[in-house]
């Protein structure tokens, strides 16, 4: 079988359209203008770029951007007065502090002193609390884009064996969570898992999300199997000039695609909808602020 490619930067663009469509109506309705903040402390190279890209994209589907940009040493007491400010402004919905923080600053503090309502990425412990009692909740934006994915290629994944390879709070566990509220049968694989191949290859949904550059081999996947590449790993790329990277997903993508019924690539498959997501959640936490309607399909 040749896998049938996802093409995620397509659905992404969809995704935004109907944010965009939404905030207009927003605005022309009841006169609301959905606002996001981003908050980056210090200067990570890859967490700058993911910044100007979320406040592009912001900007792009009408709603207003913040941006807060603090000195690598800022102190915990600055950025929680900051967030309390954040949480008491009726002009923003979203917030959103960019991870990793530095290391003097305690990361779950920092993310519990978010107004769960307020919470776009859905990593406070009350999100993560409804979410795991199927209640309603802000979803993390990376699996809620893999979930849009898989519901739109199969319809239902009730009944279906789905493995999530990777246990991170950010994604394997609320990946699982989205999955079994779905009603998929659910496995969880990680590092210590024995026989990761054999658990693998019986699975019809195949998350891979570990961060380990090409380590799911296609002789793994089952035949027609639906594999969803989170990954995204930048190797070293010779072939194409001194000092050039390539990037590649978690999955080996050729071997995959040979066995594969459908299969996300890398780069343009998962990547493209995590801030398409971050953009619906913060129309959403808009929508549930103003007790006005929720954009359909858009949540989980
Ligand atoms: N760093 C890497 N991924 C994410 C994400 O989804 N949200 C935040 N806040 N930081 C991240």
């Amino acid at each position: 079988m040749t896998a049938k490619i996802i093409d995620g930067k397509e659905f992404a663009a969809r995704v935004r359209a109907k944010v965009a469509q939404h905030v207009s109506r927003l605005k022309q309705d009841h006169g609301i203008i959905p606002g996001l903040a981003v908050v980056l402390v210090g200067e990570d190279p890859a967490s700058q770029v993911y910044v100007r890209s979320k406040g592009k994209m912001t900007v792009e589907v009408g709603m207003k951007s913040v941006e807060h940009r603090l000195d690598v040493e800022t102190s915990e007491a600055d950025l929680l007065a900051l967030l309390d400010q954040l949480n008491n402004d009726p002009e923003i919905h979203g917030i959103l502090v960019q991870l990793p923080l530095p290391k003097h600053l305690n990361e779950d503090l920092i993310i519990n002193s978010i107004s769960p309502a307020k919470d776009v990425d859905g990593f406070h412990i009350s999100n993560v609390g409804l979410l795991g009692t199927g209640q309603k909740s802000m979803v993390p934006c990376t699996p809620l884009g893999c979930l849009m994915m898989l519901r739109d290629h199969h319809g239902s994944i009730s009944g279906m064996d789905a493995v999530v390879i990777g246990r991170s709070n950010i994604v394997g566990k609320p990946m699982a969570q989205l999955l079994l509220n779905d009603s998929a049968t659910v496995t969880i694989a990680h590092s210590r898992t024995k026989d990761l191949a054999d658990v693998v290859r019986r699975a019809d949904i195949v998350v891979a999300a570990v961060g380990r550059p090409e380590m799911v081999p296609g002789d793994w996947i089952k035949e027609g199997a639906t594999v969803i590449d989170v990954g995204i790993n930048r190797l070293d790329a010779p072939e194409k000039g001194e000092g050039k990277t390539r990037l590649v997903g978690d999955v080996h993508f050729a071997s995959c695609a040979e066995r594969a019924g459908a299969i996300t690539p890398v780069p343009g498959g998962v990547g493209p909808m995590t801030i398409a997501c971050l953009l619906a959640n913060t129309v959403t936490a808009c929508c549930r602020a103003n007790g006005l309607a929720e954009p359909e399909g858009l949540t989980a």
